[in-house]
């Protein structure tokens, strides 16, 4: 149990405690209900400023910050490199600098460097929230897939002993499922990673998780399925033959969806590749719950917002 929050950032879930991550989704769920309100806004923020700092595209993650600031009533600013400085040769740091100057109290960042935040972070008084970096984590994300499950599996206090959670694709260059792998371990859950060897090597066993290659085996006995999308912009060589050879094998088909369990959600962090990892209608049947990730996003946002910046204050 958390009596008061003393993290002024969020970088990653590695260094969370499970009290910490409940004390988050806790008070996400409180934040959800302000949204069911006539008025959905609070003032838990007026007088604050936050900057949107993406260097990396994104559709989710950058509304739904954007979105949470308004309703907690700050002041928000939005940024892309292609139309900042950095084309200048401007370094982050500097940057980032020139954004506290203009009274920025928190900067949102999402960047293709692993550690970006934490750099940051180590060296700024403004709340630096990691976005997404590089491979490394997206907490987020990982913390409104958390809450997503809970919320479905009616588990109030995010004990998820007995629970197992698959997760399905291309683990190596994923932060969604390093940051998952953090929070869903720290809570409880038994995790197995399944994908291509190349793109699921037994050494992640190392993080507490298993490891598997036979999809059609692991299927009956999940709880949970959640699947990555295959992250082209990270790769550097070939890590499958084909699309169509990846979809063959590690695809959520139809036929491979009637060997989950009926209770078994479905979930994704999106952007989807239909008819990739996910055949379509499987991803718009009432198992998915990857519009309701969407949807809690916003809460779990404002709670990361509202818990860091009082910590800073
Ligand atoms: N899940 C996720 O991070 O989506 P975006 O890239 O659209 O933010």
């Amino acid at each position: 149990m958390i009596t008061h929050w003393k993290r002024k950032d969020l970088t990653g879930l590695a260094e969370l405690t499970a009290a910490e991550i409940r004390h988050l989704l806790s008070t996400a769920t409180a934040f959800k209900e302000v949204g069911t309100r006539q008025i959905k806004k609070v003032p838990a923020l007026r007088g604050k400023t936050l900057v949107n700092f993406f260097v990396e595209p994104s559709t989710r993650t950058r509304v739904s910050f954007e979105l949470a600031a308004h309703r907690l009533s700050a002041d928000v600013v939005n940024m892309s490199a292609s139309t900042s400085s950095l084309t200048k040769g401007e370094t982050l740091l500097d940057t980032a600098k020139n954004l506290r100057a203009l009274l920025a109290d928190i900067i949102i960042l999402r960047h293709s460097s692993a550690g970006a935040a934490q750099f940051l972070a180590e060296r700024m008084d403004a709340c630096i929230i990691n976005a997404g970096d590089g491979a490394h984590e997206h907490p987020t994300q990982a913390l409104l897939d958390t809450f997503t499950i809970c919320e479905a599996k009616k588990l109030p206090h995010a004990d998820l002993k007995g629970l197992h959670v698959a997760i399905l694709g291309d683990i190596l260059f994923s932060r969604v499922a390093r940051s998952n792998i953090h929070a869903l371990t720290k809570l409880g859950a038994k995790v197995t990673l399944c994908g291509p060897p190349t793109l699921v090597p037994r050494e992640l066993e190392s993080l507490g998780v298993q490891v598997t290659h036979d999809l059609d085996a692991l299927l009956p006995e999940v709880d949970v399925i959640n699947l990555l999308r295959i992250q082209h912009e990270r790769q550097r060589k070939e890590y499958f033959p084909s699309l169509g050879e990846y979809t063959s094998l590690f695809g959520l088909t139809k036929q491979r969806a009637e060997k989950l369990r009926p209770d078994c959600l479905i979930m994704h962090p999106g952007p989807i590749n239909r008819g990739v990892e996910i055949d379509s209608d499987i991803a718009d049947s009432s198992r998915s719950v990857i519009l309701d990730q969407v949807t809690n996003g916003l809460a779990v946002r404002m709670a990361v917002l509202y818990l860091c910046s009082g910590a800073r204050a």
